[in-house]
């Protein structure tokens, strides 16, 4: 029996901006169901990390493969619908303006690349019914129809999050969910993603500088500082580990 394949497969990706190099030469697979922990301080190139694997930035080397197929250059569209991959941005993406519904259906249609339709004024059942689901799963239901910039900030970052689940996702990259997230909305935060990573089986990579969020959360953790990983391995041995210790005093 050949072991099943990686869902996410990274290999020797690089990228520099002038005379810094963000990310130099990082390699990492993570397994299915995995919730993997990516941290390190401030500057260490995990966003950019992300956006090389997904498509905002153009690696200087290196490849990524989503379940054996290669995804360098695909659009951000056809890894939702081809792939089932989603990611959140460090930087809130939700639309002030419209209501918490909305910016969920919209999120839908994003994905489907089917944003156009509902602008036009098109009719979507279907995706109401899945965005109330989700909006019952998040526990937004009693925001449903308020202005997402109405919302506290921690309310936002949970609408945020719960947006990047509206395609069904496999894999789910988070850039920062509980940044900025007072301490009950953080638990809060930790249980949905743990219930959702639990009951369909998908898999997540966290960027997260709150260690007690990463460190309950996440089944194994990789430590970047200087664009390269420093450290791996599960919450107790990252958080014992010197080489992790000294990185995030000395930065
Ligand atoms: N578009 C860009 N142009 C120039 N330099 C950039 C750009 N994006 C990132 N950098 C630089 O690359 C390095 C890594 O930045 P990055 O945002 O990936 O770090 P990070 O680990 O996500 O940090 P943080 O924890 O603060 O979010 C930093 O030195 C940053 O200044
Ligand atoms: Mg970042």
């Amino acid at each position: 029996m050949t072991a099943e394949a990686p869902v996410l497969d990274v290999r020797n990706i690089s990228k520099s901006f002038g005379g810094i190099k963000a990310v130099d030469d990082v390699s990492f697979t993570v397994n299915r169901g995995e919730i993997l922990g990516l941290i390190g301080p401030n500057g260490s190139g995990k966003s950019t990390l992300f956006n090389c694997i997904l498509g905002q930035s153009r690696p200087d080397k290196g490849k990524v493969e989503v379940n054996g197929k290669p995804v360098l250059g695909m659009r951000p569209c056809d890894l939702s619908k081809r792939l089932g991959v989603a990611r959140t941005f460090q930087m809130l993406q939700v639309f002030p303006q419209m209501t918490v519904l909305d910016n969920i259906i919209l999120a839908g249609q994003e994905h489907s690349g089917t944003m156009l339709g509902r602008l036009m004024g098109a009719s979507d059942a279907g995706l109401t019914e899945s965005a109330d689901r989700l909006i019952a799963f998040f526990r937004l239901g009693h925001l449903r129809d308020e202005l997402a910039g109405s919302l506290s900030y921690g309310q936002q970052k949970l609408l945020d999050a719960a947006m990047a689940f509206m395609a069904g996702p496999q894999l789910v990259l988070l850039d920062e969910p509980a940044g900025g997230v007072n301490l009950t909305m953080l638990e809060h935060l930790k249980d949905r993603l743990s219930t959702y990573n639990r009951e369909n089986g998908s898999t997540f990579v966290v960027i997260e500088h709150n260690m007690e969020f990463v460190m309950s959360l996440c089944t194994r953790i990789l430590v970047l500082a200087n664009g390269a990983i420093i450290a791996e391995g599960s919450p107790e041995e990252v958080r014992a580990n010197p080489i992790v210790i000294e990185a995030y005093l000395g930065s």
